[in-house]
């Protein structure tokens, strides 16, 4: 375990921080019996690696830029200290090559986040910048065991070296932005999970990919949901896979009901039909237990507060751009511009018609104001939208009303191309918070923006 810093371990009040050095290096991208691959890595290692805490417990790292470009670190879902939040440009000055920054911040929430660069990060992400951070329940549930999965791909050449050529192409983040070719589950191609017959499971994955969706199943095997983006719910069995945007997270209870000696896929079928990334192989050993109990609920989780949608702060939020997307003209550096313009500045998206400038919030509320976002997808392409700072509900979808609405919390919705959600969520995390598509290169491509609370 890795820099646990909780109570116990304070030492004069503040604790050594974790180094997270984030540096060029190798890893085993194309498998352990292949060369390896040149990659980005925090401390040598893609994903980087697992940062644990307690609830409530203070989580102090060092970041260390080995890099010869700016970066800096966000962390995805931590209602965190807007000071610590990581965004260049907006919380923090960007942290240049041979310096570091000193990142202190409480976790107040249990669950499965993560930690990423946000600089570049269409590149730097897609190199390998970024890790798990674990926020432990005080109780927790009871499980055999935990297995940790994070997804991505990557876009390999012919030698199996990082397609470079190709990072910053606006083909790419006009269209569903820079899908890999290669699929790796915990930094190497698919492979065996070893499991026991009866053992039950606490499964936390992760889509790290910078555009992949996922969409997930354990074959012959009913895993029940019991988190989506750290916040837990109550389990279920999900009729179909699991769609999983990238920045998305799901924790399943995974019950070992397979037979001893059996292989079971972890199934894909986000863009076709189902497709293994990795298998369940199963020990001849006798079953651990012959029956299971009910699934138990994850964490004692403290919920967002319950947004008031009897006034709430009204705003909307449309997406246009991308290919095929009919976008005429929209606002760069504060002129209106047309595509061409836009095109050659790199913008190919906008939010509410402007193209990513900043120099304006979608809204500012007042600490404590419930604030609901209509969100409109006026493109033809799925998109990950992810809030910094909050956790929010999906109040409906197409104008159907969600049933989850107020029971689950996400900080990353998937909207399909031409969906319309409203979301809401109460602003009581103060500071700038950044608003924007995860599929990476459609943020830089100008699908940002962000809300000033308090
Ligand atoms: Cu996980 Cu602004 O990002
Ligand atoms: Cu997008």
């Amino acid at each position: 375990m890795l820099g646990l810093v909780g109570c116990k371990t304070r030492v004069d009040a503040r604790t050594a921080p974790i180094i997270l050095n984030a540096a060029p290096a190798t890893a085993p991208v194309l498998g352990e019996l292949e060369a390896p691959t040149e990659i980005w890595a925090y401390n040598g290692q893609t994903p980087g690696p697992v940062l644990r805490v307690p609830r409530g417990g203070e989580l102090a790292v060092r970041l260390e830029n080995g890099l010869a470009q700016d970066t800096s670190i966000h962390w995805h879902g931590v209602r965190i200290d807007n000071a610590m939040d990581g965004v260049v440009g907006m919380t923090q000055d960007p942290v240049t090559p041979g310096t570091g920054f000193d990142y202190r911040f409480a976790c107040p929430d249990a669950g499965t986040f993560w930690y990423h660069s946000h600089n570049r990060s269409w590149e730097q992400v897609a190199r390998g910048l970024y890790g798990v951070l674990i926020v432990e329940e005080p109780e927790p549930p009871a499980v055999d065991r935990e297995v940790t999965l994070v997804l991505d791909d990557w876009r390999l050449d012919e030698a199996g070296a990082i397609h470079e050529a190709s990072f910053g192409a606006l083909r790419d983040w006009a269209h569903a932005g820079r899908i890999g070719n290669w699929v790796t589950v915990n930094g190497k191609p698919p492979g065996d999970f070893p499991i026991r017959a009866g053992e039950r499971i606490r499964l936390r994955v992760l889509n790290a990919a910078t555009a992949r969706i996922f969409a997930i199943a354990v074959e012959g095997h009913a895993a029940q949901v019991a988190a989506l983006d750290g916040f837990a719910v109550a389990p279920y069995a999900p009729a179909e896979s699991v769609l999983l945007g990238p920045g998305q997270r799901v924790d399943f209870v995974l019950d070992a009901t397979g037979e001893p000696g059996g292989r079971y896929a972890l199934l894909d079928d986000a863009y076709d039909d189902p497709r293994p990334i990795g298998f369940f192989a199963y020990s001849d050993e006798a079953p651990l237990r012959e029956r299971f109990d009910a699934a138990p609920t994850l964490g004692e989780t403290r919920k967002p507060a319950a947004p008031d949608l009897s006034d709430p702060l009204r705003s909307d939020m449309i997406v246009a751009g991308g290919a095929m997307g009919g976008l005429g003209q929209a606002m760069l550096d504060g002129e209106m511009k047309g595509m061409r313009e836009l095109a050659q500045a790199g913008r190919v998206w906008a939010v509410n018609g402007v193209a990513g400038d900043l120099d304006k919030p979608l809204l500012s509320a007042r600490l404590g104001r419930t604030v609901a976002v209509r969100m409109v997808n006026d493109t033809r392409w799925p998109h990950a939208m992810h809030l910094h700072g909050h956790h929010f509900t999906v109040l409906s979808v197409d104008g159907t009303p969600d049933p989850a609405a107020g029971s689950v919390w996400r900080d990353t919705h998937l909207m399909m191309p031409g969906e319309e959600a409203e979301i809401a969520f109460v602003a009581d995390n103060p500071g700038k918070w950044f608003f924007h598509c995860h599929m990476l290169g459609h943020q830089a491509g100008g699908m940002r923006t962000w809300i000033e609370v308090g």
